[in-house]
């Protein structure tokens, strides 16, 4: 209504009493004095900057902040940090199985910051796996034939090569991404049309694989995404040419556990944002914080937020976003992953089984299983075996693990492992990772969404890191981070 108005009109009507003001912005002290009348309890904390979200990219540009002398408070939800790392330890053997993130690739400042956490790393050891090629919705095994591995990587060194000549537009931050009508239709075209192009059929199912089946709709979306997911430092650690690292202690968990003591009490565990006021040209924000187990409440006050969740509409609901931060982020799409660490006595010793369609049969390279799906079982020792359960946003933990039982019982009836004999799936471990893998299309890749995106970079005195904005490994968030995101911060002061 007031948009036919013009502001000097509406200033006017304000003045002479005749309008009610609609919304007048609050500052901070306001915002804070009204949440401290309605929480009387409430203690109040103020910092530099203040980070949302403790997983890879949030944990590592709290500690690259700090170290750029700014003060800081780190909002994670869980009672621990490191988001997608899900270490668990066998009770009886003590052995230590990391069924989220595995390793970490070797990218500027990689090394440096595991030096920085005082983590001594070594290359990562994998036990041989008897490969399987299974339809899980029927149980059935299917005559897929596996490249030979000669093969599979020269394709492997073919996608390398092309990723490799593209990755400054995107990696580790998308700051050279070209105007719309300049983005390489490479990297526009459906994923399974550019795999065409550059004949990559035998090292679809190691891309397929190698990318978590996180992009569940892979043959389809712009081959951008998985060329941010599955990159070139990725490509050369497959092909032997570049290194990768785990902690010297064999638990990723580790990393993270660094980073809460190195912060100490910055770090808020169990925590969520209920409420926020985010005000223009870096004035500041004010956010309400709920500790999800004793129920406190902090308000917490600083000059600038740095966002390091997945920005769907429902982890972005308590921040209230306005019509151009929600333009942006409502075009994306996510799917949910879910990892998990499984013991059947019918699932044999050494299996990695893989989830295709029947019409992966002969050869076909190009038939992956719709969601939601199990994308795989693997043995990983001690009878154990970690599953992935994708599917689209919105897919819940109690689905994901109904699914992995149903494989099970699938595959027993069809006579591809042995009878259950009525024995249920044991769930040593779950990890529901959430919405991940943020994707748009062409169409909004050309009518410029990355530009949208990353116009809302120090909007509303708010930065952005995650996946979603950049590519996404740990290594590669902590990449963005040092060489474009905690820069960016930092300069704004
Ligand atoms: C099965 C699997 C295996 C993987 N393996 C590897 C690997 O081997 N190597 C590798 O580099 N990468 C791996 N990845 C990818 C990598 O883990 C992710 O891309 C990376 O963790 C993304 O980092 P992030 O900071 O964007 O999000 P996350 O690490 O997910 O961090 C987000 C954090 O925010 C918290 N959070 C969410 N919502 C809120 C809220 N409202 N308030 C407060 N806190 C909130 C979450 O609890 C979480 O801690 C793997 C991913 C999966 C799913
Ligand atoms: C807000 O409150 C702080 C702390 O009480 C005070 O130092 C500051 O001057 C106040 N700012 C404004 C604009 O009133
Ligand atoms: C890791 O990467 C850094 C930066 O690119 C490089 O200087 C270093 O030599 C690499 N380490 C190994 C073991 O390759
Ligand atoms: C690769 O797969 C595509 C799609 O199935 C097929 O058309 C093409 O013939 C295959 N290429 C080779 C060399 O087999």
């Amino acid at each position: 209504m007031f948009s036919r108005i013009s502001t000097a009109a509406v200033v006017a009507q304000l003045a002479m009493g005749v309008v009610a003001s609609p919304c007048k912005v609050p500052t901070i002290n306001s915002t804070v004095a009204a949440w401290q009348a309605k929480y009387p309890g409430a203690t109040v904390q103020s910092a530099d900057v203040v980070i949302v979200g403790g997983g890879s990219s949030g944990s590592n540009a709290a500690i690259n902040l700090v170290d750029a002398g700014k003060s800081i408070l780190l909002i994670e939800k869980k009672a621990q940090l490191g988001g997608m790392v899900d270490s668990f330890t066998d009770p009886t053997t003590g052995t230590v199985y990391d069924f989220g993130v595995a390793t970490f690739t070797n990218l500027t400042g990689t090394e440096a910051y595991f030096e920085r956490l005082g983590i001594s790393t070594k290359s990562p050891t994998f036990g041989a796996t008897t490969p399987y090629y299974v339809d899980f919705t029927t149980g059935q095994t299917i005559d897929y034939v596996a490249p030979d591995v000669v093969s599979e990587f020269a394709a492997l060194g073919v996608y390398h090569d092309v990723v490799a000549q593209y990755q400054d537009l995107f990696f580790p931050s998308y700051a050279n991404w070209p105007a719309p009508e300049d983005i390489p239709e490479d990297l526009l075209m459906p994923f399974g049309d550019f795999a065409v192009k550059y004949n990559l059929n035998d090292t679809m199912l190691l891309l397929w694989a190698g990318i978590g089946a996180g992009l569940a709709d892979m043959l389809d979306l712009p081959a951008l995404y998985v060329m941010q997911t599955f990159g070139a430092p990725t490509a050369a650690v497959f092909l032997g040419t570049d290194v990768q690292y785990v902690p010297e202690s064999g638990r990723n968990q580790d990393i993270y556990d660094a980073v809460a003591s190195i912060l100490g009490d910055a770090v808020m565990l169990n925590s969520m944002v209920t409420e926020s006021v985010r005000l223009a040209n870096n004035q500041g924000v004010a956010l309400l914080v709920e500790n999800q187990v004793s129920g406190d409440y902090t308000i917490v006050t600083a000059e600038r937020l740095v966002m390091a969740i997945e920005p769907t509409a429902s982890n972005l609901a308590p921040f209230a976003t306005d019509s151009t931060e929600s333009a942006v982020f409502n075009k994306g799409t996510w799917s949910v992953v879910s990892t998990g660490l499984v013991q059947h006595p019918s699932l044999p010793a050494d299996a990695l089984i893989y989830n295709l369609p029947a019409s992966a049969a002969n050869g076909n390279d190009f038939a992956y299983p719709e969601p939601p799906f199990v994308d795989y079982f693997e043995a990983v020792g001690d009878g154990y075996f970690q599953a992935i359960v994708v599917g689209w946003e919105g897919f819940t933990v109690e689905e994901a693990q109904a699914l992995a039982q149903d494989a099970i019982e699938k595959l027993a009836d069809a006579g591809t492992i042995d009878p259950t004999n009525g024995v249920p799936l044991t769930i040593a471990a779950w990890s529901d990772h959430g919405p991940m893998d943020m994707r748009s299309t062409k169409e909004d890749l050309q009518a410029g969404f990355i530009q949208d995106q990353y116009a809302l970079q120090g909007y509303r005195s708010t930065y952005w890191t995650g996946a979603a904005f950049s590519n996404q490994l740990s290594t590669y968030l902590w990449a963005y981070n040092l060489e474009y995101l905690v820069p960016l911060v930092v300069a704004s002061f």
